[in-house]
């Protein structure tokens, strides 16, 4: 695409962005399967070592189909926003997210944080860093004033960390308030926009310093590869302390999941129309059910977080989750009577998927734990697919009569 033809629409950017024209003409980026890059003579190499002339030298490093799906992402997670950022694609979200707390953080730091978190990131948090001596406050970040009264009370606060929505719970948390009130304490502020993806959230609007997210989902679109990307502005930041710790810990991308990633990107906007459209309609069926106690939307004005979600997101999303009254065995029966939906814990894909906490990811924690989370016994998590909507519908009637 000719880079001087200015693109309006979202769609267009998710289509073209990033695109590098090959130089044999593949009309698609090609899988560049090289560990290794050669140069034409030893001062070539020299001058790549130093950084003096751009170019691959070995894949853990970079590689021309990751970098495509990094300068894809970095597009549209700022289009519109007259901003500059630097992406570094990864093998896993978590892998993002390591690279993120060590490249910012050190001994005697902490860490102030929602208290709903995907749970990989909240046992990095809870069990990993400590041992580095970085620790984390989690609190209510929906209340303005205590987030407030935590940050000013500990000035060894260096990160608010935010994940909105967060899994499994889909509560949102004000990017705009938080990012606020972190930069007058001078902290960094990082978000996890893997339930909206930037079709939805550009957290970058509200001067967010990093941006990470598993790409393994939404973004990917097809449940076909594990990835992450961590997003920074702080160009220079990225491009040494952040690129040093990402090649170092060698939690790099491939070329085969970068370029599956880059074909998923392709359909974002249309994807998560449809989810989206699907998730409001599922909803609103839902809450219409004599089995269903409750309905975990931000789309329904009775959700805690329905005004957050309304003011920072497009959509309110494809995630949501409700408690079926016959708490555990109501939740297996439910389950197991599922015809077209999945039974599975991912999320992101077309198909609509469910998973049951109490019986699968939360079965081994405590009661009372997982009820602090609001994880009750009937408790099922949807990721509602972009299938035609009557058959999602047909499905749960017929599962949950
Ligand atoms: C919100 C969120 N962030 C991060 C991760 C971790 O991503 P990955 O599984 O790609 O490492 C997940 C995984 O489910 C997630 O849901």
């Amino acid at each position: 695409m000719d880079k001087s033809f200015p693109l309006t629409g979202w769609g267009s950017l998710a289509v073209h962005g990033g695109h590098i024209q090959d130089p044999m003409y593949a009309h698609q980026v090609p899988i560049y399967a090289s560990s290794t890059y050669v140069f034409d003579t030893a001062e070539q190499g020299m001058r790549r070592f130093s950084g003096e002339e751009e170019g691959y030298i070995y894949s853990r490093w970079g590689n021309p189909t990751m970098h495509e799906a990094e300068e894809k992402i970095a597009a549209l997670e700022t289009f519109g926003l007259n901003k500059e950022v630097k992406g570094i694609l990864h093998a896993s979200g978590m892998a993002a997210i390591s690279t993120l707390m060590l490249a910012t953080l050190k001994p005697g730091d902490k860490i102030i944080t929602h208290f709903s978190l995907y749970g990989g990131t909240d046992e990095l948090v809870t069990k990993i860093l400590p041992g580095f001596g970085i620790t984390a406050i989690i609190a209510d970040l929906r209340d303005l004033q205590k987030a407030s009264d935590l940050i000013q009370s500990d000035p060894a606060i260096r990160m608010m960390y935010l994940e909105t929505p967060a899994n499994p719970t889909i509560q949102c948390v004000d990017l705009d308030e938080l990012s606020k009130l972190a930069r007058s304490h001078g902290l960094l502020v990082a978000c996890d926009n893997t339930f909206a993806t930037p079709f939805l959230q550009q957290p970058f609007r509200y001067s967010i310093d990093f941006v990470v997210h598993s790409t393994t989902k939404f973004l990917n679109g097809h449940g076909t590869a594990i990835g992450g990307i961590l997003l920074g502005s702080d160009i220079d930041f990225m491009k040494t302390k952040c690129t040093k710790v990402h090649r170092l810990l060698g939690g790099n991308a491939n070329p085969f999941d970068a370029f599956l990633l880059i074909q998923g990107m392709k359909t974002l906007e249309l994807r998560m129309e449809r989810h989206c459209h699907n998730a409001m309609e599922v909803a609103k069926f839902l809450v219409a059910h004599p089995a269903v106690a409750k309905v975990n939307y931000t789309g329904l004005a009775s959700h805690s977080d329905h005004h957050t979600a309304k003011k920072q997101m497009r959509h309110p999303g494809a995630m949501l989750s409700f408690e079926l009254k016959e708490g555990l065995q109501g939740g297996i029966d439910f389950m197991n009577k599922l015809k077209m939906c999945v039974r599975t814990v991912s999320l992101g894909t077309c198909d609509t998927l469910l998973s049951h906490p109490a019986s699968m990811t939360h079965y081994s924690v405590p009661k009372e734990e997982k009820e602090k989370y609001g994880i009750t016994d009937g408790l099922i998590r949807m990721n509602v697919g972009i299938e035609n909507l009557q058959d999602i519908i047909n499905d749960l009637k017929q599962a949950a009569p």
